[in-house]
């Protein structure tokens, strides 16, 4: 398809899916270059860390009490009014089912108020194309997506062309690092606090499993690793800091290694699915922020002579103007999406993958 003729796109994103509450303002132009005008990110995790985790019940009513603020907010911010905009990106999934309906309605109302395109995007894709507005970087790259609901291996070969090489059969390494800090009495949210608490243990002391590390595919598997710390943690009760920090810090150890693994294997295998070499490794999601695990993937790359881009980690954990980037992107390229696309919690970015984990009548599972 040949893209409409090259011209300037400013558009307002809205970000709901999970416990942060984000609106955006992203100007994309003609050259296909992106400012961030406002960024805006509201995050709930006081009124989730009593329980440890998100409370989908919860994070609905938060977003609704908090995105007309949120959005006035990144208007007011970036200088615009509704009538300078050329569309309404929305988060319309994968996600809490209860935000992303806050988020689509709302989009939804702004959209209709000026008569402005509305774009349902796919949460991922934001994650995905968050490296061409941050470093402009060309199509096909690699794609380390980490985060507390999703691990994968993407290959972003072009706006709307994504190809998933592998994902996670069970938990999502956010995920398991959370559980791994409830298991040890860190506090929530889990994964910087088992990083502190892994930097003064001892990782050789219990060996733990590394799962699917050397499988022929780019998949992931967590549960295991957190069932055997289970074991030992038990076994050890009741535990001393140095027993937590020794036990924060094997399991980093397991994690950084099976990333390590993994990435490996997606990158081994991205010419021969793709038909040319990755232009750079991508990391994204809140797990990206992992010092260990970001040294140990900055070491992989320079070892196989690819470019390693870490986008700041204010834009790889969730956020708005990745929504509104993204929607730019589609603009630009011809691809703007059904208007009507209604909201959904499973939506995998690449809807050709076969399902790992079955499918039920909403779609894949994963
Ligand atoms: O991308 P994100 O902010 O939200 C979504 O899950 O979409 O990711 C949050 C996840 C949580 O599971 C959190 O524990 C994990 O990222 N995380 C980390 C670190 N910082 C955040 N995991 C390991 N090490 C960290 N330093
Ligand atoms: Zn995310």
């Amino acid at each position: 398809m040949t893209p409409p003729p090259a011209r300037a796109f400013t558009l307002l994103g809205i970000e709901t899916s999970c416990d942060e509450t984000a609106a955006a303002v992203v100007e994309r132009d003609a050259d296909g270059k992106g400012t961030i005008l406002s960024d805006i990110v509201l995050s709930q995790i006081e009124e989730h860390a009593a329980f440890g985790g998100v409370v989908p019940e919860i994070a609905a009513r938060a977003h609704v009490e908090a995105l007309d603020g949120v959005v006035r907010a990144a208007l007011k911010d970036a200088g615009k009014d509704l009538g300078n905009l050329d569309g309404v990106a929305v988060t319309a999934g994968p996600g809490l089912i209860g935000g992303l309906l806050v988020g689509v309605m709302t989009a939804r109302a702004v959209a209709a108020a000026r008569g402005l395109p509305l774009l349902p995007l796919n949460h991922l894709e934001g994650h995905a194309l968050t490296a061409t507005l941050t470093d402009a970087l060309a199509f096909p790259y690699l794609l380390l997506l980490v985060s507390g609901g999703h691990t994968q291996l993407v290959a972003v070969e072009g706006v709307g062309h994504y190809r998933r090489l592998g994902t996670t059969v069970d938990d999502a390494l956010g995920e398991a690092f959370d559980k791994t800090a409830k298991l040890l009495r860190l506090p929530y949210p889990g994964g910087p606090n088992v990083e502190r608490a892994a930097g003064s243990g001892d990782a050789h002391r219990f060996a733990l499993p590394r799962p699917l590390k050397g499988a022929p595919s780019c998949d992931f598997s967590f549960s295991g690793l957190k069932t055997a710390l289970r074991i030992e943690a038990e076994a050890h009760a009741p535990l001393s800091d140095d027993d937590v920090a020794d036990l924060a810090a094997s399991f980093q150890a397991a994690a950084v290694e099976v990333v390590e693994d993994r990435t490996r294997a997606a990158l081994e295998r991205f010419l021969d699915a793709v038909g040319s070499e990755p232009t750079a490794l991508v990391v994204a999601g809140g797990v990206a922020a992992n010092e260990s695990i970001r040294a140990r993937l900055t070491a992989l790359c320079d070892k196989a002579g690819i470019r390693f881009v870490a986008p700041p980690p204010r834009l790889c954990t969730d956020n708005a103007a990745m929504i509104a980037w993204a929607g730019a992107e589609r603009l630009a390229a011809g691809l703007a999406p059904d208007a009507d696309l209604p909201a959904r919690a499973r939506w995998p970015l690449d809807e050709a993958a076969a399902p790992l984990v079955g499918a039920g009548l909403k779609g894949a599972k994963a």
